[in-house]
């Protein structure tokens, strides 16, 4: 990963998030994050169920606000009240589940057509024209997937590594400022999470991405990325740089979530899969 100069793309300031407030179910997701993330920088976070690290996600995509006091910029722009439809121009995501990211009833062609459009009104047909055609085709031919050859087939059609592929394309299609990826190879099976993996780090240099993963993988966590975050109960437990981290091994990473987070946590860390 090549920091070139060390700006800031995205910064976190006191972050707090409480669902439920004042009902018996009142939980706080995010407890103070602070964090700065430099230009190109991939971040892995890891954490337990429940750490807080979707919230995390969904605060700095607009989702939804942090609590007030919480301050989320890009590009030293406080973007922190503005609407989710112009956040979408600053972060592209993918999530979990393929269904989420790519619409089953709509061709690979019109998906991205879509992604490339995201908040604006045209119609879709209206946005496929040749040269977009062209476009698309070269967005996925790197992919070594032929989708390039399908373009006007569903998305329903392809598989799961297929569609989450064409979701990190679209995701990045329009070139957001950062790239949020929420566990997008969970669902996947061992060989195609691989797949999709090298392909998320390939177009994540490629396009000089500014990138944070979200992964239960401890391993993955070590292999991917420049920097690593471990999250514990709405709280960054660990912030690890580029040297530390290169290191790092799995069992330094459960020490130190151990550490960080005491004896409770000594049973949480059978929850975070360690191949
Ligand atoms: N929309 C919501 N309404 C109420 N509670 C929520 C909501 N979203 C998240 N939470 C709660 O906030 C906490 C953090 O959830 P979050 O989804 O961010 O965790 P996570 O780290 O992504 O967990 P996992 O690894 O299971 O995906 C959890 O206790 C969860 O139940
Ligand atoms: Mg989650």
């Amino acid at each position: 990963m090549g920091r070139g100069d060390d700006h800031i793309l995205l910064g976190l300031i006191d972050i707090r998030k409480v669902f439920s407030r004042r009902t018996i179910d009142e939980v706080t997701a995010l407890d103070g994050i602070n964090l700065d993330v430099y230009e190109q920088d991939f971040v892995t976070i890891i954490g337990s169920n429940g750490a807080g690290k979707s919230t995390l996600l969904n605060v700095i995509a607009g989702i939804y606000p942090p609590e007030r006091g919480g301050k989320v910029c890009v590009a030293d722009q406080d973007i922190t009240n503005m609407p989710e439809y112009k956040h979408a121009a600053y972060a592209g995501r993918v999530y979990q589940n393929p269904s989420e990211g790519t619409a089953a009833k709509l061709t690979i062609e019109e998906n991205m057509a879509m992604a490339l459009l995201r908040g604006q009104s045209r119609g879709l047909r209206a946005a496929i024209n040749k040269r977009r055609r062209e476009l698309f085709r070269s967005a996925l031919s790197p992919l070594g997937l032929g989708l390039e050859d399908r373009l006007s087939a569903y998305a329903a059609t392809l598989s799961g590594g297929q569609r989450q592929s064409l979701a990190l394309v679209m995701a990045t299609i329009s070139k957001p400022a950062i790239l949020l990826l929420d566990e997008h190879i969970a669902t996947l099976d061992p060989r195609t999470a691989e797949t999709v993996l090298e392909l998320t780090d390939m177009i994540v240099k490629r396009e000089r991405m500014t990138t944070i993963m979200v992964t239960h993988n401890m391993d993955i966590a070590l292999r991917y990325g420049n920097r690593l975050i471990m999250m514990h109960q709405g709280k960054i437990l660990v912030n690890m740089g580029e040297e530390e981290k290169k290191k790092l091994t799995i069992a330094d990473l459960v020490a130190a979530f151990e550490r960080a987070a005491g004896e409770e946590f000594k049973d949480d860390s059978i929850m975070l899969s360690q191949r």
